[in-house]
């Protein structure tokens, strides 16, 4: 396992706003900004609710997704009689974090989209998925269902566990790795453009298929990519983090490839952030596979 170059954690728990566009370029460039204590407002009796699904573990199955431009939860049986609560604690934990960010990355505000938030309420360490949804092999984030066209992933965790740390993997961010990756073995989806044309005609005839850009193809190949690649899983540069009980980090995992080892309980709400927000362009992953010749050039 070797040790990447530089830390891969900035801690700004005693942030100045006026620092904001600092803050920006910090994660663009792949930092993950760590806060010993969530930053917003996050009331104990909600996290008390939500740890309190400990003991009746089996009400939720699984992580809960929360929909804030239709307030929509979803991974809550519709009879449960803890829905209405949960739909206000998701609720409330997205407007707090929206409110936040809008001014800790102020050169953002009013440009990014606000996606989904999600309660990760099952021990991370030892679950059984398929190859291509385990969180504990490095991966780049993309969304099969959403096509970002270029716009950034950032995603804002929070650690409610009272006593246990959330540990994760982080490697080289992407301007860093991608280049050396290509140089050794040049991947990318080998049938993207029939892929983006079936794609384009099913959408056309009214099938819930999203319009995906060479960019989106290229990222949800390499997400698979990377967490079949076993020498990368061994041998890529890494760095272990401990985010401990009641901290708060947020990181652009569409750039920093991640993988979540250990924990429980964890919130999380993401953005989209398109490219004409960014305050470092020139390090977004489009722009790196647009400079490589891996993604056709678009127009910003
Ligand atoms: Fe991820």
């Amino acid at each position: 396992m070797a040790p990447s170059s530089g830390t891969a954690i900035v801690d700004v728990t005693n942030y100045d706003l006026k620092q904001a566009p600092w803050h920006c370029d910090q994660l663009e460039r792949g930092k993950v900004l760590f806060f010993s204590h969530v930053p917003f407002e996050f009331p104990d009796a909600d996290r008390e609710f939500l740890l309190s699904q400990k003991q009746t573990g089996s009400r939720f199955h699984k992580n809960i997704s929360y929909r804030p431009a239709k307030d929509i939860l979803k991974g809550v049986d519709d009879n449960s009689p803890d829905r209405e609560r949960m739909n206000a604690i998701m609720r409330n934990f997205s407007v707090a974090v929206t409110r936040f960010i809008a001014q800790f990355l102020s050169p953002y505000a009013g440009k990014m989209k606000l996606d989904f938030a999600s309660f990760r309420p099952l021990e991370e360490q030892g679950r059984d998925l398929p190859l291509h949804k385990r969180n504990d092999l490095l991966h780049v984030d993309a969304f099969p269902t959403r096509p970002t066209h270029g716009a950034r992933i950032l995603r804002v965790f929070a650690n409610i566990n009272p006593s246990v740390g959330r540990v994760w993997n982080v490697g080289e961010p992407f301007h860093d790795f991608l280049p050396k990756l290509m140089k050794v073995k040049r991947i990318g989806p080998s049938t993207s453009g029939v892929g983006r044309a079936l794609a384009h005609m099913a959408s056309k005839i009214g099938l819930p298929v999203p319009d995906r850009s060479p960019y989106d193809e290229f990222m949800l190949y390499l997400h698979d990519w990377l967490k079949e690649n076993s020498d990368f899983q061994k041998n890529a540069p890494k760095q272990e983090l401990v985010f401990p009980p009641g901290s708060a980090w947020m990181v652009y995992t569409d750039g920093v490839p991640h993988a979540a080892m250990s924990g429980q309980y964890a919130l999380e709400q993401t953005f989209i952030v398109p490219r004409e927000a960014l305050v470092t362009p020139q390090v977004a992953p489009c722009q790196v596979l647009e400079d490589g010749n891996y993604v056709p050039r678009v127009a910003v």
